[in-house]
């Protein structure tokens, strides 16, 4: 086998983790599923999740990954326990999962940069949306995103992924600050901000009852059926119970601050995050419409046809588009990294061939969710309220219980903080933040069973 590559520089690492975290999750996902889940409650739940619970659990993903230096399955093998691979594959999946999906949005932002040159979404975006986004269109552009992700990982770790990463983040930056600005002059957007920014501290309320039959608990109050979508939009946006951390970490070479590189990726992910509900949330109420009516259209429709409002329009558009293109592109490609990172530690294979091989096998995942969005909405609810949360408890009970000590050891590995910031965060991963994530994956089995889950907009 040949030697593994490694980073070539600690921020060339920490570039690729900003943009494993940034993408779709935060530009596309994140502002719809707040304003359909109960806007400042939800961004309040969301970041005490990003913080509280996702940032102790990239740690255990970090250490995981570069106290081992192999892919998220044979990681767990090194480190001395054979059975956990288990919990490299539940992530594994779960990323393969997610993958299939993620490509089918990533066409349609493909679609939208050409849409931007020619102006084809001005008219009626609502209508240029629907076109695209299901049916052989959508089969299309998925394969050619597809296709996209499979070229760069084709290329290995340092000259694709390392490389497409360097320009996004701040050309990102740069274009959401310059659209919030603009959405905050435009008549009508005031009472987003309200809606998005000012938390009704009444909603943040859970209630737990007892019944005498199964299944003996039973969950109220607003907060029951926001925690499983704010919590698992967390997971989703910082890329983690999907393997991409622990392979991302896996190839880190040497002793540097695990706990400050992800100090840095919580900060930035969940910035851009807030920046992308600043333009979309405050659009949405300029345009009149129903805050949670958007779903899963709500940045291609809204913003778009924001575009065709404004000067230069195709320009901004392009940018735009464009920008989100490349932060799709740059999580994309870490997605498909963990199951090519395990193909190629353990068999004869080439990097190209099994890129190629796997991306095939998730085009062909995707095909229902590019023919159709509900099968779309199915395969992202599956995501949030089972996959995500049990794939990230495999790893905390890993990484609390079962390597415990050894974990905290490796964390502290080039931080200069003693032991007691490590045992505190021993403390914390063995009880806090696992009862957290047992919550959030109690109440998101209760909303997927529980019938279809009602869209919270609480009045303003
Ligand atoms: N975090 C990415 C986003 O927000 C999605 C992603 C999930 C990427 C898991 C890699 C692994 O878009």
């Amino acid at each position: 086998m040949s030697e593994r590559e490694t980073w070539a520089t600690r921020a060339g690492f920490i570039l690729a983790a900003v943009g494993s975290a940034v993408g779709l999750g935060n530009i596309w996902q994140f502002p719809f599923k707040t304003a359909q889940y109960g806007g400042a409650t939800f961004l309040v739940v969301y970041l005490v999740a990003a913080f509280g619970i996702g940032l102790p659990a990239m740690l255990s993903e970090f250490v995981i990954g570069r106290k081992s230096n192999l892919n998220t399955i044979s990681a767990f093998e090194r480190l001395g326990y054979r059975q956990w691979r288990a919990a490299g594959i539940v992530g594994l999946l779960t990323g393969f999962w997610i993958l299939s999906y993620y490509s089918v949005v990533g066409g349609w932002v493909l679609r939208y940069v050409g849409g931007s040159v020619t102006g084809a979404y001005f008219g009626d975006a609502g209508a240029y949306f629907g076109t695209i986004s299901a049916g052989l269109p959508a089969v299309a552009l998925h394969a050619v995103f597809m296709a996209l992700v499979v070229g760069i990982v084709a290329f290995g770790i340092e000259d694709g992924i390392e490389k497409a990463t360097k320009l996004m983040v701040p050309s990102i930056l740069v274009i959401l600050v310059a659209l919030a600005v603009w959405a905050f002059t435009l008549p009508g957007s005031g009472p987003g901000y309200a809606y998005f920014l000012s938390p009704d501290l009444s909603q943040l309320r859970l209630t737990v009852g007892t019944t005498g039959s199964f299944p003996w608990v039973t969950f109220g109050g607003p907060l029951a059926e926001i925690i499983p979508f704010a919590v698992s939009q967390a997971f989703f946006s910082l890329s983690l119970g999907m393997g991409a951390m622990i392979t991302y970490a896996s190839y880190i070479d040497g002793d540097e601050s695990l706990f400050g590189d992800s100090v840095t990726i919580v900060v930035f992910n969940s910035l851009i995050g807030i920046l992308a509900g600043l333009v979309v949330i405050p659009l949405l109420f300029a345009q009149g419409a129903e805050p949670g009516a958007g779903g899963a259209g709500a940045l291609f429709v809204s913003v778009a046809s924001a575009f065709a409002t404004i000067p230069f329009g195709r320009v901004v558009g392009f940018v735009f588009f464009l920008v989100v293109l490349v932060a799709a592109l740059s999580s994309a490609i870490s997605l498909l990294e963990v199951v090519v990172s395990y193909a190629v530690d353990n068999y004869a294979v080439s990097r190209p061939q099994v890129a190629a091989g796997l991306g095939a096998a998730i085009f062909v995942l995707g095909l229902p969710s590019a023919w159709d969005t509900a099968w779309l909405t199915w395969f992202d609810t599956l995501a949030y309220q089972l996959f995500l949360p049990l794939s990230v408890l495999g790893i905390l009970v890993f990484t609390g219980w079962v390597f415990g000590r050894a974990a905290v050891d490796e964390l502290l590995r080039g931080t200069g903080f003693g032991g007691g910031m490590g045992a505190l965060w021993l403390w914390t991963v063995r009880t806090v933040v696992l009862l957290g994530v047992l919550l959030t994956l109690v109440l998101g089995l209760i909303t997927l069973f529980g019938g279809p889950d009602p869209a919270i907009v609480p009045p303003l």
